[in-house]
């Protein structure tokens, strides 16, 4: 070792999860019985183009899988299309069943643990034609898909997610209208979309668990770190109605604890309460929020990003997607939420980034702040980096790079950033050296190991 080089490691566990997240719409390609395609069909694809055939994984998810073993993942999670699964009503496909069953084969052939999320964002037709979430056969409806999903597949998989993110499914479907029913305003149908979900969440976290005795059952949860602009009681307020009505909407429900009143959230807690076994954090970003009385429509809250040049690309109409890149949020979401005494498994958190300038430092980061929280005693199961391969962007199409592979949808040709490699050093020796931030993150090594030269 030359006399400039730290011998410094942040080692983690031996049994820590390092992997990556897909979902099954972002990457299957050809769901064609989705509410998704439905909504391609209808224009709602901001850059106009179809998901099509994604990257390919109902034909050949295989050759993914091989990046991912090349690169040392030990986990991995995907989702299932329920769409594929129960196409019409009552009607369940086993030839879905039998791909799915290839895929989970193929990847603990190549020691790398499968975590299934059951819903994420894209469901049958049939079922959004119902209403969705908003239908009162909703809980029925998805136990009964749960129940034969799981009864299939949970001799391949123990570790399951019943949904991606409740609370971006209800803003961008009732709120903002980014994603299907593609409604703006319907304040009320979003908290009635999230307490049907705790509701379908809560009966299936006890079908999984009836089923499979050694099930860890959880959802993720996006966050985003909302701050005051100015240290004052009004902005304060703003940044506490933007946490409470976003961030803490559904953790709430399921920790039993009470929401904003005139919500309808406080009506089920009982049912609902204590139905998870790790707290599942997706993280991206930063905000900085004011209290804006021309504002009604947002609870008052106005955003501002973002806070810095971290933002990632720019989407196609020139907007940061999640304000500030603020990987550093792992630490408060962590501390927050620890009084709930369940263990923590951070299942996304990366960044749109076409030239991998801002990667290395986001993975950088967040590898440092999940290692000063297990110093600390927190219980962190594993990192899931959002995600392998460049894929479908929902309805910000293919514009959005944030793979750690480079893919090009028309060619299906792959090509792996150098944060691929960065992130294969760190599994390889289970932790971040300052040998690796030179090498890849320079930005990050003075942040990480101020005493390096
Ligand atoms: C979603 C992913 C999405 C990612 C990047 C997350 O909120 O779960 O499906 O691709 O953000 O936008």
């Amino acid at each position: 070792m030359s006399e400039n080089q730290s011998p410094e490691i942040l080692r983690f566990p031996a049994g820590f999860l390092w992997g990556v997240g897909t979902s099954a719409y972002q990457v299957e390609g050809g769901s064609l019985n989705s509410q998704w395609y439905e909504f391609e069909k209808a224009g709602g694809i901001r850059t106009g183009e179809p998901s099509g055939r994604a990257c390919n994984w109902w034909q050949d998810a295989e050759r993914d899988f091989d990046l991912a073993q090349a690169m040392g993942l030990n986990s991995l999670r995907l989702s299932v299309s329920w769409a594929r699964i129960e196409p019409e009503e009552g009607i369940f496909n086993p030839e879905a069943i039998e791909r799915y069953r290839q895929m989970l084969s193929a990847l603990i052939m190549r020691n790398i643990r499968p975590v299934i999320c059951l819903h994420h964002f894209a469901h049958p037709v049939w079922f959004e034609k119902k209403g969705a979430f908003l239908s009162r056969t909703c809980v029925d409806d998805f136990a009964r898909f749960v129940k034969f999903t799981v009864s299939e597949l949970s001799d391949l998989c123990s570790d399951w997610l019943t949904f991606n993110e409740p609370n971006v499914y209800a803003v961008e479907g009732y709120l903002d209208g980014g994603h299907p029913p593609a409604l703006h305003g319907h304040i009320a149908d979003y908290f009635e979309v999230l307490v049907n979900m705790a509701l379908c969440h809560a009966k299936a976290y006890h079908t999984i668990h009836s089923l499979q005795k050694n099930a860890m059952v959880s959802f993720a949860n996006h966050f985003i770190i909302f701050t005051e602009v100015r240290s004052q009681p009004f902005d304060r307020l703003a940044a506490r109605i933007a946490s409470d009505t976003f961030n803490n909407v559904f953790i709430n429900m399921i920790a039993g604890k009470k929401g904003p009143p005139f919500t309808g959230l406080n009506r089920y807690l009982e049912q609902v309460k204590d139905t998870w076994d790790f707290i599942g954090v997706n993280i991206y970003g930063g905000v900085d929020v004011a209290f804006d009385i021309t504002k009604p429509g947002t609870g008052f809250v106005r955003r501002m990003t973002p806070r810095n040049g971290r933002t990632g690309d720019l989407d196609p109409d020139g907007n940061a997607m999640f304000g500030e890149i603020y990987p550093q949020g792992i630490k408060i979401v962590v501390e927050k939420l620890a009084k709930y005494r369940k263990p923590f498994f951070i299942l996304e958190s990366g960044v749109p980034d076409r030239a991998d300038t801002l990667r290395p430092w986001v993975i950088a980061t967040a590898v440092k702040t999940m290692y000063d929280l297990i110093c600390r005693g927190h219980r962190i199961l594993g990192y899931h980096h959002w995600t392998l391969v460049d894929n479908f962007e929902w309805a910000l199409g293919y514009s959005m790079k944030f793979g750690l592979v480079e893919m090009d949808p028309a060619t299906q040709a792959r090509q792996p950033r150098p944060s691929a490699a960065f992130y294969a050093d760190i599994i390889k020796e289970k932790g971040l050296t300052p040998d690796m931030l030179r090498k890849y993150a320079p930005d990050a090594l003075h942040e990480i190991f101020p005493a390096s030269i």
